[in-house]
């Protein structure tokens, strides 16, 4: 089964970020040079996800104009023969196949999701959240489909998070599976307490999921928050009987991931991957280095 299908919800308000997101989405803050979105596409699409579903919202103009054409601005760089920004600024255009799709109430993620079916249909798809950086490098997609190729049904992607940051998480309950970094999950619960937390295996913003997932969250009743949660429905699928929707499982991942949601995050995101950067990477370390010995 190939997967060809993305899903990015980025309908969300991204108040944490406010006052920068009142007019700008917090999908399009940039790390360094690109939005933190651009990362995220170009993930999906290095895993061979060649159609990518924005579910977007108010406001998400700018994230819609980033990945189109801009002929005013190609033609200036033409005439001027800047071939690397001509190339730089085409490129989100030209990834995949772009589509939109709008989710009218900001009703949670689970909803964003909804808001996917009629584009999905009935072929098993792959969520991204917008706020995520995993790097392409890591290949956790096709980590995912490869489990999916194993188990069927629907995959899911963990990591093992410290008591005291698993309340801003999913969390699995899980079966154990003759493969140790692959699990079978059995229950789920939206951020939980502390005390209440099933284990210390934290959702990631990464899903691959059966179709199945929609007719369930028709039937989903607003959970945490008031919210429409895709947690919730994953319960219901992760317990589902039916051959053809299959189990669920989980693939703990112990890499990289850069979370861009919150101010924290997105600060030490934007100092690590600049430090990578071919092009000022050495001057911005050496920078970095005198700076903190004034501390
Ligand atoms: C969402 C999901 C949560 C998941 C998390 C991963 O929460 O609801 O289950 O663990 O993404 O980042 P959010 O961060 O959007 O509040």
């Amino acid at each position: 089964m190939v997967v060809r299908k993305a899903v990015l919800p980025v309908a969300g308000m991204g108040t944490r970020f406010l006052p920068a997101t009142k007019a700008t989405p917090k999908e399009m803050l940039p790390i360094v040079d690109r939005p933190v979105i651009q990362y995220v596409v170009e993930e999906a699409v290095a895993a061979g996800l060649s159609d990518v579903l924005f579910v977007t919202g108010r406001a998400k103009r700018a994230l819609e104009d980033h990945f189109d054409y801009n002929g005013e601005l190609e033609k200036m760089l033409q005439e001027r023969n800047d071939l690397e920004k001509l190339s730089a600024v085409r490129g989100p255009a030209q990834l995949a196949q772009i589509h939109y799709a709008r989710q009218g109430t900001p009703a949670g993620l689970g909803h964003a999701v909804l808001c996917a079916k009629a584009h999905v249909g009935d072929e098993t798809f792959a969520v991204l959240l917008g706020d995520e950086i995993i790097p392409a490098e890591n290949n956790v997609l096709q980590q995912m489909f490869s489990v999916l190729a194993t188990h069927g049904g629907s995959v899911l992607l963990l990591k093992r998070v410290p008591k005291t940051e698993i309340s801003r998480y999913g969390v699995a309950a899980v079966k154990p599976t003759t493969d140790e970094n692959i699990v079978e999950i059995t229950d789920l619960v939206e951020k939980p307490d502390p005390a209440d937390a099933p284990s210390d295996l934290a959702v990631l913003g990464r899903y691959v999921l059966n179709p199945a997932i929609f007719g369930i969250l028709e039937n989903t009743k607003p959970g945490k928050g008031g919210e429409i949660q895709l947690t919730d429905a994953l319960k219901v699928l992760a317990n589902s009987t039916d051959p053809k929707v299959g189990k669920v499982h989980g693939l703990i991942y112990e890499g990289e991931r850069f979370d861009t949601g919150e101010i924290f995050g997105y600060m030490t995101t934007v100092v690590e991957l600049a430090t990578r950067r071919s092009d000022i990477g050495t001057e911005f370390k050496s920078w970095l280095t005198n700076f903190v010995k004034g501390f």
